[in-house]
């Protein structure tokens, strides 16, 4: 079809803008796909647990894997600095602290330790970090491999505190596991933090494995666990006290759950909630789903590691270390190394938690020894929370 000769100018000049627009969007695409290679935002992993719930194997779980830079309690200092306060009264520094080392600012250690010179080892329990033990803080180890505690305890400990911040840096995922929250509106400024990328896995283990295995590490948790008692610890008798503890850890977990129950539906994304249990009954797949909520890859190296960490043999001494041991058989060990009566007394102060969470009560010494009845509800909580 022929135009009027009059507007045929006007055509080309009409096309000429238009090849230039998309010329204009093609750039600025380019442009911003450019400066988000260079500029990814890291992702913030807090492993939100307990102590003696399986947090230290679930740290590990990400502390070796080669792109994350990996801290286990970093607020352990902060809780050692103030050890006659209280869980609450300390939770804003525990919070503006971890903040921090998330955003790889390490001089917030500057408040909790002593001044001058200062060695990476002054970081409580650095050598469970792999970053701490490859480049580029500590060059004995390459950054892909896993690394044993033990040997990077003797190899690296003598790098400067530098290294640390500089190592932070390097990598796309930085995961701190903590026991110290006890509720989850302390969380609720940096799940909103634009600086910050936070996502959340609430750790969560049945109380009766857990008072098993406190009482048999009463004296390293001594210090947190007079803190958790409060004012609360002078006025009880000592046969209390793991009762009480176990009251309000059980207390705040429940807070925890169900508060991310209010939660906006964007921040209930950041949640996941995972019972150690099932972590163990199928460490591969709950490995593989607590890695793609965090976006990270299960390398094959790392699934080989999973298996052989959980499939090993022995039960695993020490309270803060996760060696290779039986870990379904340490799930169930409080079922024939508890007395009922303590089962007992305890599922009566943690017994709402229990049922939120799907531990089955035992009524009786013979509900549980009897190793055939599953106490673990079927149900996976993490679907329930999206209702
Ligand atoms: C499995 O664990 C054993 C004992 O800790 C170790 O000697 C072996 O190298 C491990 N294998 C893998 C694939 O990690
Ligand atoms: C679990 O541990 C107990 C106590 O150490 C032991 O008697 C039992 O044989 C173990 N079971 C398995 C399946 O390893
Ligand atoms: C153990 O539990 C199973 C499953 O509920 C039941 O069938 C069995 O009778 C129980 N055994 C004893 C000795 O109570």
């Amino acid at each position: 079809m022929m135009l009027p000769k009059k507007t045929r100018p006007l055509l080309f000049l009409f096309s000429q803008m238009a090849i230039f627009a998309l010329f204009l969007h093609l750039i600025s695409h380019n442009f911003n796909s450019l400066s988000a290679k260079e500029e990814p935002k890291p992702m913030h992993v807090l492993v939100l647990s307990s102590w003696r719930s399986g947090s230290s194997f679930v740290g590990q779980l990400f502390g070796q894997h080669p792109d994350v830079f990996y801290l286990m309690e970093p607020a352990w200092h902060v809780w050692m600095t103030f050890t006659r306060s209280t869980p609450w009264r300390l939770h804003m520094a525990v919070r503006d602290l971890i903040r921090a080392v998330f955003l790889c600012d390490m001089s917030v250690f500057d408040a909790y330790m002593n001044p001058g010179p200062r060695r990476q080892s002054s970081l409580f329990q650095w050598d469970g970090s792999r970053a701490l033990c490859s480049p580029p803080a500590c060059n004995m180890f390459p950054r892909d491999k896993i690394i044993p505690q033990a040997h990077c305890k003797i190899l690296c400990s003598q790098q400067p505190f530098e290294v640390i911040e500089k190592a932070c840096r390097s990598y796309s995922h930085v995961v701190l596991k903590e026991v110290r929250f006890f509720n989850l509106q302390v969380l609720y400024p940096l799940l909103r933090d634009p600086s910050l990328n936070l996502h959340i896995i609430h750790l969560v283990r049945d109380p009766r494995a857990v008072l098993r295995s406190r009482e048999r590490t009463t004296g390293e948790l001594m210090i947190d666990s007079r803190i958790v008692m409060g004012q609360r610890w002078q006025k009880l008798k000592e046969e209390d006290q793991p009762y009480y503890v176990m009251q309000v850890i059980c207390q705040s977990q429940l807070e925890i759950y169900k508060a991310v129950k209010s939660l906006p539906k964007a921040l209930k994304q950041r949640y996941l909630l995972m019972r150690y249990e099932d972590l163990v009954r199928d460490p591969l797949a709950q490995t593989a789903q607590m890695y793609e909520y965090t976006g990270l890859k299960f390398l094959p190296q790392l699934q080989a590691w999973v298996l052989n960490i959980t499939q090993g043999q022995g039960m695993g001494q020490h309270a803060f270390h996760t060696n290779a041991r039986n870990a379904l058989n340490v799930s169930q060990a409080w079922r024939w190394s508890l007395p009922y009566e303590k089962v007992s007394r305890l599922q009566k102060v943690c017994r709402d938690t229990m049922t939120l969470l799907g531990y089955h009560l035992v009524r009786s010494e013979q509900e549980q020894r009897n190793l055939s009845l599953d106490l673990l509800s079927t149900w996976t909580p993490s679907t329930q929370i999206e209702s």
